[in-house]
């Protein structure tokens, strides 16, 4: 599929809803942005997907090529993926399904969509079907954002539900066994350690400067909970390092290592909502615009 044509098919999905006219006439049809694996840019691509169960899955397989496309080398380096389906933006988590549940997706799609049988059919290249996972709002989110306390608690409630889920897969996960659960341990692991650097990076560059404008007497605090970023950094780091090979070779120091993360995070999350929430209740959020010059 050519570049030009990829090009208009995004300005035709956009500006009519998600319907597009042409080749994909009739088809499902959805956009992908992943981040680049290299380039760290955002790469947008129409892609047709099926529902299968209730899971919304696209398949890689660049219409036949030898060659996996770049979308999904993007997404194993980067799992957060942006979808839009009709009028919805979402983000998701994409996690490549492996072995016998490969096989099954894969099966399914074919039956709603024949012509991924017929790419498969003609290549050596076994497509990867990609389950691209809409995280489910956890219970204790406040229902509305209104002040920076409540897009704190937000983010601190699903670093904290992606931690949990996180650690429950690596209790369970045995390397080579054929349910073949690496994989998801992996985009999952991955999807938190981007998560809590975003949620950490902007903490650091953003609300911490504006807070110790505003609330001088936080400054030790702040000082404490920076540290604590650091610290948390570096076992996100490690973690990292850990899941680089796609197969997990030793669900152990996994395993270690994300009981180490949990104990810190957790006691870093109470202390900083301890210590900031009352200060960041009074900040609305998202901020307020401010009005053309002269009103
Ligand atoms: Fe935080
Ligand atoms: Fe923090």
């Amino acid at each position: 599929m050519s570049m030009s044509f990829n090009l208009n098919v995004i300005e035709e999905f956009r500006a009519n809803g998600g319907r597009v006219g042409g080749p994909f006439e009739g088809g499902d049809l959805l956009l992908l942005t992943t981040t680049g694996a290299r380039s760290g840019r955002p790469h947008t691509v129409p892609l047709g997907f099926v529902r299968s169960d209730g899971l919304l899955l696209v398949v890689a397989s660049a219409a036949g090529a030898p060659e996996h496309p770049q979308w999904y080398r993007n997404l194993l380096a980067h799992p957060v993926v942006r979808v839009e389906l009709g009028t919805e933006t979402f983000d998701a988590i994409a996690v490549p399904a492996e072995g016998a549940r490969r096989k099954e997706l894969f099966d399914a799609v074919v039956r709603t969509a024949p012509k991924y049988g017929d790419y498969q059919a003609h290549t050596g290249r076994q497509f990867p079907v990609v389950v691209l996972e809409r995280p489910e709002a956890p219970p204790g989110q406040p229902r509305e954002v209104r002040s920076l306390a409540d897009k704190l608690l937000e983010a601190h409630t699903w670093l904290r539900a992606q931690l949990r889920h996180v650690r429950a897969e690596a209790q369970a996960h045995v390397p080579g066994r054929p349910a073949g659960l690496g994989l998801q341990l992996r985009q999952h692991c991955l999807a938190f350690c981007e998560g809590l650097s975003h949620h950490h990076t902007g903490e650091d560059s953003a609300i911490f400067p504006a807070l110790a404008r505003s609330h001088p007497e936080l400054a030790g605090v702040l000082a404490q909970l920076g540290e604590q970023h650091r610290v948390i950094g570096q076992i996100k780091e490690e973690l990292v390092t850990l899941l680089a090979g796609i197969e997990l070779s030793d669900p152990e120091r996994l395993r270690v290592e994300l009981e180490w993360m949990s104990a810190e995070l957790e006691s870093h999350l109470d202390h900083e909502e301890a210590e900031l929430l009352p200060a960041l209740a009074g900040i609305p959020f998202p901020p307020a615009r401010p009005g053309p010059i002269g009103r």
